[in-house]
């Protein structure tokens, strides 16, 4: 278990608490149904729009395989693919790879690239539809802290169980208390907010083993 920074080309936190409105909590609830409000309606219920960038992912996806060491034929799982952006790179990258994404949100799987529809299915990360060391590469960015604390926790055990190899968590986190403000000035979602230290001992707690690293808001 580590803390491992694969994620520089993936848009960063800094400075945008100060550019959100006053979150309300009928925010938060249309939010948190992940359809298309949160994807592609207002920007006060998510992403205002939620396309594909390369520059997000293309760099992003070489960092993994190049970190871990990933075979060609290497089996990867995008735990919160939404529309399947990062699996769409991978496909690019390594093109004998097996890839397979679940998100919860029905509307990002239907809306998703057609290149990698057909991998994709809607599940819930707190129980994977997946047999024991399915993946060499299990990954799940900014996805399991919108469960709350203890289904949070399963969806950890979750990646370890189905993980044989390698796995990675990017998740909301916060240092110090003005990152702590500033987080929950941004936070539409998220039910599990914690500070780095509190994800290490959650990481712990669930057995989980793998790599991690934070998004945080300033
Ligand atoms: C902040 S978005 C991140 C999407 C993508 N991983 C990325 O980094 O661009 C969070 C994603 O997690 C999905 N999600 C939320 N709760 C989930 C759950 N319990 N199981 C699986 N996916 C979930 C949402 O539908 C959404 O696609």
């Amino acid at each position: 278990m580590a803390e491992v920074n694969l994620m520089q080309h993936y848009p960063a936190g800094k400075g945008r608490a100060a550019d959100r409105p006053a979150i309300t909590a009928e925010d938060q609830r249309i939010s948190k149904q992940f359809g298309r409000d949160y994807f592609d309606g207002d920007r006060r219920h998510g992403y205002g729009g939620f396309n594909y960038h390369p520059r997000f992912w293309t760099d992003t996806v070489r960092n993994m395989r190049d970190h871990y060491q990933l075979p060609e034929h290497a089996a990867v799982l995008d735990i919160g693919c939404a529309k399947g952006f990062m699996l769409h790179d991978f496909q690019l990258l390594m093109p004998q790879a097996r890839l397979a994404g679940i998100d919860v949100s029905r509307y990002a799987i239907e809306n998703a690239l057609d290149a990698v529809k057909p991998f994709l299915q809607v599940g819930n990360a707190k129980a994977l539809p997946f047999p024991d060391q399915s993946f060499d590469l299990v990954v799940a960015i900014n996805t399991i802290h919108n469960l709350p604390y203890a289904e949070c926790k399963q969806s950890l055990r979750e990646m370890q169980r189905v993980s044989r190899k390698h796995a990675f968590v990017m998740v909301d986190a916060f240092r110090n208390e003005a990152q702590r403000q500033a987080m929950l000035r941004w936070v539409l979602t998220a039910e599990t907010m914690l500070s780095t230290s509190d994800w290490q001992k959650l990481f712990a707690e669930a057995g989980y083993t793998g790599d991690y690293t934070w998004w945080t808001v300033e």
